[in-house]
């Protein structure tokens, strides 16, 4: 039975890939790229062109679509699954790629779940990378926290109250999936006085990254899936 790895592949840039990342990458099968919408590329897959040779390993962009809905996403996963173990079974180690870390805010997080209860045996190997809030932050040149601060990760998806709560609870919020709730965030950014302490980052580590501090213009913006915000 042949290894399955999840490798973090960081966020988006193949300088962030950890050399670990790089040497399992060269040297798998199969690579299983998860994409969201089938017309648009894989990030991840995006992000290690470079180091894999197509003519040698089966690369397999596979859809996992972006809804909550579990009756859409558990058939997903398990075709995954299925899949991954099929390969490993038949002797082919596979690697399955994900943006930042594979156990943060990952639909690996899903697929380790099922392969560790339906394929126990299954030898599994996990490569972190760096998340986009570390990238991000250091684009910025902003601190996340020092001494005895706290810090609070909520995916916007979570709501606007759960954000204004940590708003007042930690030193430092950083939101995740902001798109879908972005004019209320601002508009809240905005009422609890945090315009000059917060920061806004889209696509970091790609050609396409967008670092914003001013306020004016975090509001202006019109921002993509792949987008966060630090606020101090
Ligand atoms: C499902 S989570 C994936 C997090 C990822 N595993 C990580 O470690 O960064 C997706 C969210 O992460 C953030 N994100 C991921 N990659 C990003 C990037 N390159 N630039 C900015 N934000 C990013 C966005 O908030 C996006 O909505």
């Amino acid at each position: 039975m042949a290894i399955v790895y999840a490798v973090g592949v960081g966020p988006g840039d193949p300088e962030l890939l950890t050399r670990k990342a790089e040497r399992i990458l060269r040297s798998v099968d199969v690579i299983l790229a998860p994409v969201s919408n089938p017309s648009e590329a894989s990030v991840a897959l995006g992000t290690i062109r470079e180091f894999i040779d197509e003519s040698r390993q089966e690369i397999i962009v596979r859809q996992f679509p972006m809804t909550s809905d579990r009756a859409v996403l558990m058939p997903a996963w398990q075709g995954a699954a299925d899949l991954i173990a099929a390969h490993a079974e038949a002797g082919r180690s596979v690697a399955f790629i994900t943006i930042g870390d594979p156990l943060f805010y990952s639909t690996f997080i899903y697929l380790l779940r099922i392969l560790r209860e339906q394929w126990p045996q299954l030898p599994i190997e996990i490569v972190p990378g760096i998340s986009s809030i570390n990238a991000a932050a250091a684009e910025a040149a902003l601190p996340l926290v020092e001494g005895d601060e706290k810090m609070v990760v909520i995916p916007a998806t979570a709501g606007i109250d759960q954000i204004k709560t940590a708003l007042a609870t930690y030193e430092t919020v950083v939101l995740l999936k902001v798109k879908s709730i972005y004019s209320e965030i601002v508009k809240l950014l905005r009422a609890a006085g945090r315009e000059q302490t917060t920061i806004f980052v889209e696509r970091v580590g790609s050609p396409r990254q967008k670092v914003l501090t001013d306020f004016d213009e975090i509001t202006a913006h019109s921002p993509d899936y792949l987008s966060l915000m630090i606020i101090k």
